[in-house]
């Protein structure tokens, strides 16, 4: 659909516009009382989020990124699905799976009772997809944009077998510094450190940050807590339906080498991903539905 014909269909006036952006993509506009965010139909891609009370965003995105068809966005609130990070099996599908790089259709609008704006989509498939994935599912995301930012990626099993995914909301918060910030909520957890072959670690303590840091936390379905000294606030990811939180931090030299960063983008941003992931990969059952569900917030200290 056209922005002309989705802003006809959807459009929500003073809440909710449809334009062309960059790269020719079509973004979702929302601004309300309660906070602001763009949303790229491409990957359904949450780009930016502001709730009115904060000065600084609280989704991050590089001002480096770049938007193209078929390319993922460098920040915002990537949906990694139907697997995370490498296929099991083929080297040659993409990183975090497909959802990200696809097309997705706008099925609904609502303004909500509190005044926040809702928006959903559902993935499109294409031959590509269908050859990646050769299960017949539905898979749709909703955003909640107000005070909070609620995201709920659901999966629904059109088929008649039962189908194994693995998923993310991997999303980039906006910190003041990656030195100065704990990340609460891990404690005694079991994570599969990425940069350390994949071995098997407790974490003791908060999570904080002095080098890249990639780890798959398995079994927790905590909320986590971005102790934020810099920016004077904490944000809060509640989540449901994900028993895997990822906490990833590139640093310089990874940073460097992925190009879309900028000089020091990387240390605005750190991703807390809920996810379903490694030990806890998800079944659905035919004709079941699975959701996961993130919630964030941010409080001034
Ligand atoms: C994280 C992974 O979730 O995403 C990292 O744990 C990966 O290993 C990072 O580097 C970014 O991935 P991408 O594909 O968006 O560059």
């Amino acid at each position: 659909m056209t922005p002309a014909q989705l802003n006809a269909q959807f459009g929500i006036a003073g809440q909710l516009v449809f334009e062309e952006g960059q790269g020719g993509l079509t973004f979702a506009r929302i601004d309300n009382a309660q906070g602001e965010a763009v949303l790229c139909l491409q990957g359904a891609h949450l780009v930016s989020w502001r709730p009115k009370d904060q000065a600084e965003p609280v989704v991050w995105v590089s001002d480096l990124a770049k938007y193209a068809p078929g390319k993922s966005i460098r920040g915002g609130a990537p949906v990694c699905w139907p697997w995370f990070g490498a296929h099991k099996t083929e080297s040659g599908f993409p990183g975090h799976g497909y959802a990200r790089t696809v097309p997705w259709a706008v099925t609904g609008s609502a303004v909500l009772a509190d005044g926040a704006t809702e928006i959903t989509l559902t993935l499109i498939e294409n031959d590509q997809a269908r050859a990646q994935w050769p299960h017949n599912t539905r898979v749709e995301l909703r955003a909640v944009v107000g005070a909070k930012l609620t995201l709920s990626l659901t999966t629904t099993n059109q088929g008649d077998a039962p189908v194994e995914i693995g998923e993310a909301l991997h999303t980039y918060l906006r910190i003041g510094d990656i030195g100065e910030i704990a990340i609460t909520g891990l404690e005694g957890c079991t994570y599969l450190d990425k940069v350390d072959g994949g071995q098997r670690k407790t974490q003791a303590g908060a999570v904080t940050c002095t080098g890249e840091v990639d780890r798959v936390y398995v079994n927790t379905t905590a909320a986590c807590v971005i102790e934020d000294a810099r920016l004077k606030r904490n944000v809060l990811i509640e989540k449901t339906g994900s028993a895997a939180t990822v906490v990833w931090t590139p640093w310089t030299e990874k940073a460097d080498k992925m190009g879309d960063f900028g000089p020091d983008g990387w240390r605005r941003m750190v991703c807390v991903e809920s996810a379903n992931a490694a030990d806890n990969v998800v079944t659905v059952a035919p004709g079941q539905s699975h959701t996961l569900t993130a919630v964030y917030s941010a409080q001034t200290l």
